[in-house]
C-alpha cells in the first residue's frame, strides 16, 4: 500500500501535559482509522519530565537528543512541577529540545473560536485573527550570564543575564514571518522592539527588520515597542497579522493574545526547524497547570490545535483543517470546559472533538 507512516516521539512530561497529550493522540488515532490506509502514526512515548528528575537527577538522558532525532515530529505536553525549580525543569528539558534542533521559529497563533466570550468586548463583533512569531533560540533566553556571590560581600550577590542578538537569528526570523504574511488575507508583520531602551540588541533587531522589509514591498509593515504592543493587543488587535517578537517578548505577546482569545488552555504552538535537519516539536502554550491537573478538566484544545499544525509540518494540510473545523464545531455546541465558562470534562470535549471530525 501507499501509507505513509509518520514516527512521532510523545513527551506528555508533567501536570496537565499529561491529560492533554492523552487527548491529542485520541484525536490522531481517530484520523488514522478513518484514513483508509493513506497515513498512520507510529507512537514512541518517552517519560521524561519531573518525575523523572526525582528518579535520575536529570530532566532527561544525556543522549536524549539522539534518541529523538530520527523522529519525523515531536508531540509535548509542558514541563515544571514545584518538585523541582522551574528553571532547571525548562532548561533541562524543552530548551534543550529546542536549542540542540535549532527550532528558531516558534509560531504562535491567536484563535478566536465560536462560542467562546472574548475578555475583549470587540471580539463580538469584529473578526480576529493573528500570529504570534517567536525568536526562538537566542534573544533573552540565550542563557548567557552568571553569579557572583562574593564580589561584593554578604548580601551583595549579583547577577547578570545578557540577551543576545545575531543579525542571523534576527533576519532568519524576520523573513519567516514575511513569508508567513504572504499566505494570509492581510499582508502585515509587525515587528515588537525595544531600541528605545535596549540600544544594542533592538536597535540591530530594527536595523534587520528594515533591511529585510525592503525585499517584501507587497507586505506592509510597522515597527512597535513591546509596551505599546501589549496595549495594541487589547485596543486595537483588527490591526494585526503577523507579529514577529524576541523570545521574551513573543513568550509573553501569545500568553496575553491566549487570554484575550478566552484561555491560556486554547493556544496552539510549533517549534520549527524550517530547513528540516531535525525533528520539531509541536505544543500547547499553556504549562503543568498544576492548580487542575489530574482533576481531568483541563482543556485540551491547545494541544489538539498544536497537533493540527503538526499534519500541516508532516504534509497534510487537509488533515489539519478537519481537526480545526471539529474544534470549532465542538465549541460552536457550547461544550466548554471550566477554563472558558463551561464544565465539560477534557474527556467530553476530546471525544466531541472526534465525533465532529468532518469526512
Ligand atoms: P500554566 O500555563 O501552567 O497555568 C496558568 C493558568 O492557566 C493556571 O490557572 C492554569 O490552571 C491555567 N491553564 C493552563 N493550561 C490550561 C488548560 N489546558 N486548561 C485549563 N486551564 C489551563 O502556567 P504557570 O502556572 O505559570 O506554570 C506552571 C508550571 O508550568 C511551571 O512549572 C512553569 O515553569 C511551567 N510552564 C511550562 C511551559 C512549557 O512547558 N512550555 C510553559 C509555561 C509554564
Ligand atoms: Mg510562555
Amino acid at each position: 500500500s501507499n501509507q505513509h507512516r509518520f514516527r512521532i516521539a510523545a513527551i506528555p512530561a508533567d501536570g496537565v501535559g499529561r491529560e492533554v497529550v492523552a487527548a491529542g493522540r485520541d484525536v490522531l488515532d481517530a484520523l488514522e482509522a478513518r484514513s483508509g490506509g493513506r497515513f498512520g502514526f507510529h507512537w514512541e512515548e518517552f517519560p521524561w519530565g519531573s518525575d523523572y528528575y526525582a528518579e535520575h537527577g536529570v530532566m532527561m538522558p544525556d543522549d536524549g537528543l539522539e534518541k529523538l532525532r530520527n523522529f519525523d515530529a515531536i508531540y509535548f505536553g509542558a514541563v515544571g512541577w514545584p518538585t523541582v525549580a522551574d528553571h532547571i525543569s525548562l532548561w533541562g528539558l524543552r530548551l534543550r529540545i529546542c536549542q540542540g534542533f535549532d527550532h528558531w521559529a516558534n509560531v504562535r497563533p491567536v484563535n478566536f473560536l465560536p462560542g467562546i466570550t472574548s475578555p475583549l468586548r470587540k471580539a463580538d463583533t469584529v473578526e480576529l485573527d493573528w500570529v504570534v512569531v517567536r525568536e526562538n533560540t537566542e534573544g533573552e533566553y540565550a542563557g548567557l550570564g552568571g553569579r557572583n556571590l562574593s564580589a561584593r560581600g554578604a548580601g551583595g550577590e549579583v547577577a547578570v543575564q545578557s540577551a543576545l542578538f545575531t543579525e542571523v537569528g534576527c533576519e532568519r526570523i524576520m523573513r519567516f514571518a514575511f513569508d508567513l504574511a504572504r499566505t494570509r488575507t492581510r499582508k502585515k508583520v509587525a515587528s515588537v522592539t525595544k531600541s528605545n531602551a535596549q540600544q544594542y540588541g533592538m536597535v540591530l533587531w530594527d536595523d534587520t527588520f528594515r533591511r529585510v522589509a525592503a525585499d517584501y514591498p507587497d507586505v506592509e509593515t510597522e515597527s512597535v515597542l513591546v509596551d505599546a504592543m501589549a496595549a495594541k493587543f487589547v485596543l486595537h488587535p483588527e490591526d494585526l497579522s503577523v507579529v514577529v517578537a524576541s523570545n521574551l517578548n513573543a513568550d509573553i505577546l501569545s500568553d496575553l493574545g491566549s487570554a484575550l482569545a478566552g484561555s491560556l488552555g486554547l493556544a496552539p504552538s510549533a517549534n520549527l526547524n524550517p530547513e528540516r535537519r531535525y525533528p520539531s516539536m509541536f505544543e500547547p502554550v499553556h504549562g503543568s497547570a498544576p492548580d487542575i491537573a489530574g482533576m481531568g478538566i483541563c482543556n485540551p484544545i491547545g494541544a489538539i490545535g498544536s497537533a493540527a499544525m503538526m499534519l500541516t509540518h508532516l504534509g497534510l494540510p487537509d488533515e489539519a483543517k478537519k481537526i480545526n473545523a471539529a474544534i470549532e464545531a465542538t465549541t460552536a455546541q457550547g461544550l466548554l470546559t471550566r477554563d472558558i465558562g463551561g464544565n465539560a470534562s477534557t474527556k467530553a470535549v476530546t471525544e466531541a472533538i472526534i465525533k465532529n471530525l468532518p469526512d
